[in-house]
């Protein structure tokens, strides 16, 4: 690497860049556990095709899947905000706001169980749940076959991708999983110094990381590139949603648990948490300062924190760093 070699004697000899390092933090044991993977898992009984992913894409946007034909999984999961939407409670079929907010689907290959309660295993168990939910899309799979099978062009490309049974439940739900695994989040400031680019992210941000993974606690949550455990805690939000119980009925911590969000492109996905409880960054870092309301299943980890103002900035700089450079999505043309 000529370059290198060029700035080595330079240090060598003691210059400016001497000073600017003993400033300068070195993060990379941290660093090491959040680099994107370089793969999308996609379960062996659902391999990817782009095939396949674009006939999953056209069945997202498409309104025809839901009972009144109004409503699509974009209604709810809109890539201008993150693949969630600007409110506390998204509106479904039946015009009310939905007691919790719509999470987003980037990484959705990555994450398992879905839910905030993790009530669904896998992304085509879960896209079950939206299509015919009464306040979603509030939508009969016999009567969404049929009209899809009366679209020349979706007819045909279920056939071609599924030449044993063409149109079915299973299917449509295998290519509407598919096209939600390729839904990634893209590259942000951050990957760019994970990756080694050390000035990517601004000193202030630099604290901030400093701070999430040491005496803010938040990377005993928050893990890896996509910054969650896929576990479910109570962090003390007052609500009357008792959460993963529902499901985990003896587990005396999964009363008002809910499942870790991934903390990617956060600044197109406000408000926060499992009812959109938070407007904006500064509202849940309050929020984690006060270290959330006692509770018998409230998580050891949650602790009041003592923050200064200027940590308190230093974490919001550093989780704005997660955010990738806004990319757009393509509407896909829908058949008819
Ligand atoms: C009316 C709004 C609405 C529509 C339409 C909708 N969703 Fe959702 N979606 C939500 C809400 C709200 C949740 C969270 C519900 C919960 O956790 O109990 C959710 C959860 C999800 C999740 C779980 C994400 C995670 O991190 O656990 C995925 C994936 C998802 N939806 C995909 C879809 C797909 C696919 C469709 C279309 C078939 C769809 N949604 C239609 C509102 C909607
Ligand atoms: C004990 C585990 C735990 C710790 C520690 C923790 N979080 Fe969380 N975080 C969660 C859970 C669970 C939620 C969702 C809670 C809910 O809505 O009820 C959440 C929600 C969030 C959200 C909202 C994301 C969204 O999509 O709505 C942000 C931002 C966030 N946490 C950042 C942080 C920061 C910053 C810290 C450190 C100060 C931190 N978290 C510490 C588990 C944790």
């Amino acid at each position: 690497m000529p370059l290198l070699r060029k700035i080595a004697p330079v240090l060598a000899a003691g210059f400016a860049l001497a000073s600017i390092n003993a400033h300068s933090q070195d993060y990379s044991d941290q660093k090491q556990s959040y680099k994107r993977p370089d793969l999308i898992p996609f379960p062996e009984e659902a391999p990817y095709s782009p095939q396949l992913a674009t006939l999953g894409k056209m069945l997202f946007f498409d309104p025809r899947l839901s009972g009144k034909q109004n409503i699509s999984c974009a209604s709810c999961h809109n890539p201008s905000f993150g693949f969630e939407v600007p409110v506390a409670g998204a509106i479904g079929a039946t015009n009310k706001p939905l007691p919790r907010k719509a999470p987003t689907v980037l990484n959705a290959a990555w994450i398992s169980p879905l839910f905030w309660d993790g009530r669904a295993p896998n992304l085509e168990l879960q896209a079950m749940g939206p299509i015919t939910a009464e306040g979603e899309m509030d939508g009969k799979f016999p009567q969404i076959i049929g009209r899809l099978k009366g679209i020349p062009e979706y007819n045909t490309s279920f056939k071609k991708l599924f030449p044993m049974d063409g149109v079915t439940q299973d299917n449509i739900l295998t290519a509407i999983a598919t096209y939600e695994r390729s839904v990634v989040a893209g590259s942000a400031p951050f990957d760019r110094w994970i990756e080694g680019d050390d000035v990517a992210i601004s000193p202030a941000a630099q604290r901030g990381f400093a701070l999430f993974n040491g005496k803010a606690g938040c990377a005993g949550c928050h893990t890896g590139w996509n910054f969650t455990d896929s576990q479910f805690h109570d962090i003390g939000i007052p609500t009357k949603d008792v959460g993963r119980a529902a499901f985990a009925p003896d587990d005396p911590l999964a009363q008002y648990a809910f499942k870790t969000p991934g903390l990617r492109n956060l600044t197109y996905r406000a408000p926060f948490g499992h009812a959109g409880q938070f407007a904006d960054l500064d509202a849940i870092i309050t929020f984690y300062e006060s270290g959330g309301i006692p509770r018998p299943s409230k998580s050891p980890l949650m602790k009041p924190l003592s923050l200064s103002a200027e940590e308190h900035s230093d974490l919001i700089a550093f989780l704005r760093t997660l955010t990738a450079e806004q990319t757009q999505t393509a509407l896909p043309n829908l058949p008819n």
